[in-house]
């Protein structure tokens, strides 16, 4: 595979929705790295200032604001002319706190997102959907031909989102959508409710790691793959990935696998405690079209997130990782900031029946 900065450069300016996210504060900072001006929209829910490290570079602006504040949108996203759009109510327990709350932000404002992206000139869309819109499969190989079976609100508005984008296609606005499997490893805006990520912390901070179960199995990627997969996402050519959709995960494993892994990193002395649990759901996910079809394969493991998180650990950058709330996404939603989110958003002004119209008539409307 071509490192990504061999490759012809074709955009300039990038919007990142949700870039002082979990996986957007390890992709900003590569993103000015490799030259392109990033715009990152975030309301900054769950840290202040993951972007500490690069927030004077001079081809960075952060705008805290909601995704859902259509003027705003039209303000700030001409002049971008790609999109990664990671933003959202990022998991199931989140999004059930108020499920009307969670669709607004997952769903009812993607598609002026990409209608404004569109009028604006946007040239790429990139949507970061996830594997959880499969379900269960019995199938081993979990690929993207497979049906959608969501079984929960947050799978299944990702699912819609995925309609509404290829139905927007048009020449001159490629589409690319991914499902990515579970990320794991550290991050400035570090998320402790993922799987490997849970078990680490718990057998770093408690010398116990618990498993409920431990045969079912998770889908699992490293943020830094992660990010690499999306800096290549700028740099494919259209004609190799407009309208398509690709899993983007590496290594399945069991829980009791992964527990074994972070007890070899940690030391014998980490006890592994399981549990018996009716949730034996198991989770997999083939990434063989994106090896195949454009030559994209992880390079980092399991085990080197786990060693990776263990050494920031023992640097104290993960300080009071058991206590902090700002690891934990339900928790902190489950404070203040859900009734902040539930604060009306403004009205859009002009733009709601102009979405209803053709280009053509759209250009009539005052
Ligand atoms: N992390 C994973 O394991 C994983 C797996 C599959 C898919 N994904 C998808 O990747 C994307 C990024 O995930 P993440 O782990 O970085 O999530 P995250 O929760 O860490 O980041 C989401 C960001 O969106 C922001 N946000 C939420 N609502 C907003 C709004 N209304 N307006 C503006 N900003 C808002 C939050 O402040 C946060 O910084 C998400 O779309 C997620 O569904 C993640």
């Amino acid at each position: 595979m071509e490192k990504p900065s061999a490759m012809q450069k074709k955009f300039k300016q990038v919007f990142v929705t949700g870039g002082a996210g979990y996986v957007g504060s390890v992709l900003v900072p590569k993103l000015l790295v490799e030259g392109y001006k990033v715009k990152v929209l975030d309301l900054y829910l769950y840290h202040d200032n993951p972007l500490a490290a690069v927030a004077d570079h001079p081809n960075l602006t952060q705008i805290r604001g909601d995704l859902r504040d259509q003027a705003l949108l039209e303000r700030e996203i001409p002049g971008c002319d790609a999109v990664i759009h990671l933003a959202c109510v990022s998991n199931d327990p989140s999004f059930e706190l108020d499920p009307n709350l969670g669709k607004s932000i997952n769903f009812d404002c993607f598609e002026p997102l990409v209608d404004i992206s569109i009028d604006a000139g946007v040239k790429r869309f990139i949507y970061a959907s996830s594997s959880s819109v499969y379900g269960i499969k019995e199938e081993e190989n979990v690929t993207e031909d497979l049906a959608l079976e969501p079984l929960t609100d947050y799978s299944k508005y990702k699912a819609l989102c995925e309609d509404v984008l290829m139905a927007k296609r048009r020449p001159g606005f490629t589409t690319l959508i991914l499902r990515p499997a579970t990320v794991c490893g550290y991050s400035p805006r570090l998320r402790l409710d993922l799987t490997v990520n849970i078990l680490t912390n718990h057998a770093v901070t408690n010398r116990v790691i618990k498993v409920f179960g431990g045969t079912q199995q998770r889908p699992n990627l490293h943020i830094e793959d992660m990010a690499s997969f999306y800096l290549h996402s700028l740099l494919w050519e259209d004609k190799q990935i407009d309208g398509k959709i690709y899993n983007v995960g590496y290594q399945n494993y069991k829980l009791l696998e992964i527990a074994d892994m972070v007890r070899s990193v940690l030391g014998e002395d980490c006890k592994i405690v399981t549990t018996p649990t009716d949730d034996n759901r198991s989770y997999r996910v083939c990434s063989e079209k994106l090896k195949r079809e454009l030559g994209f394969e992880p390079k980092h493991t399991v085990l080197d997130a786990i060693n990776d998180l263990v050494a920031a650990f023992r640097d104290g950058k993960i300080p009071n990782s058991m206590t902090d709330i700002g690891y934990y996404n339900l928790k902190v939603l489950q404070g203040p900031k859900l009734a902040e989110l539930q604060r009306p958003q403004p009205e859009p002004a002009v733009r709601g029946p102009a979405f209803l119209r053709t280009a053509a008539q759209r250009s009539n409307v005052a």
